[in-house]
């Protein structure tokens, strides 16, 4: 191995280096910052520990070099050491006494190639009586690697071993790790767990995130305060029901597995932030009615977890067994199948205040049989198969602490009625694609009922974003935002949408416009002052509205549209303004793109995507647009030069012709007759 034919050649030239250092100075000085007590020596293409640094700097830092091997004299100089850091190194291997008589706390060995030297290196770990965190990730260590060099380190708190080969984790994994509070394991290929955490018993923090566990069952790991086993395979998560203890877990994040059932959770927590999206979670009590279906099976079991420990047995079909989730703050249930919420399930929940149930199957929503808590501040039940939302007004008198309402792709036909004046710190509501209507002033008046098929808000003045995308409006009452201080309105996807006279009661206050394919084509921006993004896309758009040359533009969309320039005086009025623009879509002229240079300082979104069509009709990306094609700016120009030349090359063609005949015609008479009037052979 070239690795043991260069070791005595490295060792034989350390000494001499060293004099040399020792002799010229500090020449790896250079390569080294020094801020007080710390040195930085990142990036600096080192193969060895620089040994000219002052004596008492406490922290080293060595990411990025080429050290391969760390030498039992490498640190010598350097007793005050408590920090140090060689990620992204190559190196192989720490010799045994390079961290004799250190009291280092902090050691980052990430990114490096840890598995071809791991046992010296052990030994030199092992004398790190006070080390508290260790790096190791990325390293290409085993279960095997890991548990060797983890051995003896009982000072450890803070541990890293993710982007590892770590498969399976048993009890001898961390076993004299008795300090250790937090471990991550992410990135790694582990499928089993078996008591590997027995003997950690102050571990709060775990993340065995991105690893290919299909299950977590018997938990029992009451100190755990972070649990993140996102991106799994997990089925199941039961834990031990059987203990007397409150658990400490306060964050349970599962989300990207494969739950088929709500998770078993303890019987008593201070469980608060359950992060569940992207399972296929869904309740089933409707299924546990033993008359309907009486051979169901209704528990599951799980058989030799352990041989000292009872079997589990967990309760299929019922709905009321869910543990505690009395502490629940944030219930993160996206792209779940969940249709309905058990009995009682959000009246346990007093203190919940946002819930995400966006992309489910939910098909009606009773706030007054839930029983929401009054702390809720988000709910969010876009895409769902809502068809109306029921409320009493007593309920929305309760809910309100509720800010963001998002309700945005279903098929919402009713909504409570006073929906808006009931809720006093709503701030955003999206109501966007939906088969909603805006009460007329009179319908308003008429409503006693506590479904509405049409909403009204005015003067609701704390409502500040409103979402009203794809909503097939058409008429729009012109006292629709009375007595509103909208900051962003989007109307996008309602063609055929006039607005002009409803939207101007908002001009003092609109920030952010959304009109994209309404079909408008043009309105009077003059009276929004405050407008900063706008919204025109796909509009076929001819030209720019020219009142909008005038406003604090930041954002400008005009996507798809049939703008063919942007004359330069509009460009060099709005690029000092604008920091975004999009404008892919549309069918420029090549001949006319001074517009784009003059964007060039700001943001062109998908610049290299903008095209243009030349005379014929090929289309360029503008970016790349070759000069040539075109001989002035002028389009037409170019037109007039083709039909100039034209006549006058062939004029001179057809004098050329006439004298080829007048002075070659003897030769063109033989030609003809050779070629023409030869008998043919057939
Ligand atoms: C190191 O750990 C091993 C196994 O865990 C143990 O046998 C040995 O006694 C320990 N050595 C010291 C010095 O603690
Ligand atoms: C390893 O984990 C620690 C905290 O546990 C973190 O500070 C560090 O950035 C992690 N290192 C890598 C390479 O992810
Ligand atoms: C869990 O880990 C993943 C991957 O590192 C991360 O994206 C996610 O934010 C973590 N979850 C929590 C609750 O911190
Ligand atoms: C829990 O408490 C009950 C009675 O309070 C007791 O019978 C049971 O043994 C305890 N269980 C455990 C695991 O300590
Ligand atoms: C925990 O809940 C389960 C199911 O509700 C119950 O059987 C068990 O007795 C409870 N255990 C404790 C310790 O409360
Ligand atoms: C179970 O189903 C039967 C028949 O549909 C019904 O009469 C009964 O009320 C149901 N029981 C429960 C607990 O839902
Ligand atoms: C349920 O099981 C019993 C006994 O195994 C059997 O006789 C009965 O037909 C089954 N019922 C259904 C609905 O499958
Ligand atoms: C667990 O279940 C198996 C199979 O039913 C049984 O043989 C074993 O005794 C059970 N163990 C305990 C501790 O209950
Ligand atoms: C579900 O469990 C609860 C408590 O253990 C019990 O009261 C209820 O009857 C069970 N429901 C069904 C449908 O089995
Ligand atoms: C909503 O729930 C309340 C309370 O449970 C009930 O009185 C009302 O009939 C329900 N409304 C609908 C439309 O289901
Ligand atoms: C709104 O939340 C605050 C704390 O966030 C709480 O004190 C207040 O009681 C809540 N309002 C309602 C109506 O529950
Ligand atoms: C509402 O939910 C939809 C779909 O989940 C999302 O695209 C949209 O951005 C959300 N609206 C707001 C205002 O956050």
């Amino acid at each position: 191995m070239p690795f043991h034919r260069l070791t005595p050649i490295l060792l034989c030239l350390l000494p001499m280096w060293v004099i040399l250092t020792a002799v010229s100075g500090h020449p790896q000085h250079s390569q080294c910052q020094l801020i007080q007590r710390t040195a930085l020596c990142n990036h600096g293409k080192l193969s060895f520990v620089p040994s000219g640094l002052p004596g008492h700097i406490e922290e080293l830092q060595l990411n990025y070099n080429h050290i391969q091997t760390l030498q039992d004299n490498s640190l010598l100089h350097y007793p005050s050491l408590n920090t140090l850091s060689l990620a992204c190194n190559s190196l192989e291997k720490i010799e045994s006494n390079t961290f004799q008589d250190l009291k280092l706390e902090s050691l980052n060995l990430a990114n490096n190639n840890l598995y071809i030297g791991y046992t010296e290196t052990q030994h030199a770990l092992k004398k790190l009586l006070s080390i508290r965190t260790l790096d190791l990730s990325e390293n290409i260590l085993n279960d095997e690697m890991a548990a060797t060099l983890l051995q003896n380190l009982t000072s450890l708190e803070y541990l890293n071993l993710s982007g590892n080969l770590l498969q399976r984790l048993d009890e001898t994994s961390f076993r004299d790790l008795h300090q250790l509070k937090e471990l991550n394991l992410q990135r790694n290929i582990l499928f089993e767990i078996d008591a590997a955490f027995d003997s950690n018993p102050k571990l709060q923090r775990l993340n065995l995130a991105f690893n290919y566990l299909p299950c977590l069952i018997d938990f029992h790991m009451t100190q755990l305060v972070v649990l993140n086993a996102s991106h799994n395979f997990i089925e199941w998560f039961i834990s031990r029901q059987d203990l007397n203890d409150t658990f400490q877990l306060e964050t349970l994040d599962l989300s990207d597995n494969k739950l088929l059932f709500f998770p078993f959770l303890p019987n008593q927590s201070h469980l608060k932030n359950l992060y569940l999206s992207h399972n296929s979670i869904r309740f089933y009590g409707h299924l546990s009615n033993n008359t309907i279906l009486p051979n169901w099976t209704t528990t599951v079991e799980f058989y030799n977890l352990k041989k000292y420990r009872s079997n589990m047995t967990a309760m299929l079909w019922n709905d009321s067994l869910h543990g505690d989730i009395s502490s629940l703050e944030i219930l993160d249930l996206r792209g779940n199948k969940v249709d309905y919420f058990p009995e009682g399930f959000m009246q346990k929940m007093s203190m919940l205040s946002r819930l995400l149930m966006c992309t489910n199957c939910l098909e009606t929503l009773n706030l007054t049989s839930e029983q929401f808590s009054g702390s809720l501040y988000e709910l969010d039940v876009s895409n769902n198969r809502l068809k109306q939302i029921v409320a009493d007004e007593g309920t929305l008198t309760t809910l309100g602490n509720l800010t963001y309402f998002n309700l945005s792709l279903n098929d919402l036909e009713w909504l409570p009625s006073r929906l808006f004046y009931s809720l006093p710190s709503l701030r955003s509501v999206d109501l966007s694609y939906n088969h909603i209507d805006i009460c007329l002033s009179e319908e308003a008046e008429i409503s006693r009922d506590t479904s509405s098929s049409c909403v009204d808000w005015r003067n609701t003045v704390l409502l500040k974003q409103l979402y009203l995308k794809g909503c097939n409006l058409e008429r729009m009452p012109s006292s629709a935002f009375a007595g509103l201080s909208l900051t962003h309105l989007e109307l996008s996807d309602n063609p055929g949408l006039i607005v002009q006279h409803s939207i101007k009661s908002l001009s003092r206050t609109l920030q952010h416009l959304g009109l994209g394919n309404t079909h408008i084509q043009d309105l009077d921006f003059s009276p929004f002052q405050s407008l900063k993004y706008l919204n025109m896309s796909r509009n076929s758009l001819t030209h720019l509205p020219l009142s909008l040359l005038n406003l604090d533009l930041k954002v400008l969309d005009v996507r798809d549209n049939r703008l063919s320039t942007i004359p330069s005086d509009q460009a060099n009025m709005l690029a000092p303004k604008l920091h975004t623009v999009f404008l892919t879509g549309n069918p420029f002229n090549c001949c006319q793109t001074e517009w784009f240079k003059t964007f060039k300082t700001i943001n062109m979104v998908g610049q290299s995507e903008i095209e243009c069509e030349d005379l014929f009709q090929t289309t360029h990306r503008v970016e790349h647009l070759k000069s040539f094609l075109c001989l002035e700016n002028d389009g037409e120009s170019m037109l007039w030069y083709i039909l100039l030349f034209v006549p006058i090359c062939l004029s001179f063609v057809g004098i050329s012709v006439i004298i080829l005949f007048t002075f070659k015609s003897k030769m063109l008479k033989k030609s003809i007759k050779k070629k023409c009037l030869k008998p043919t052979s057939y």
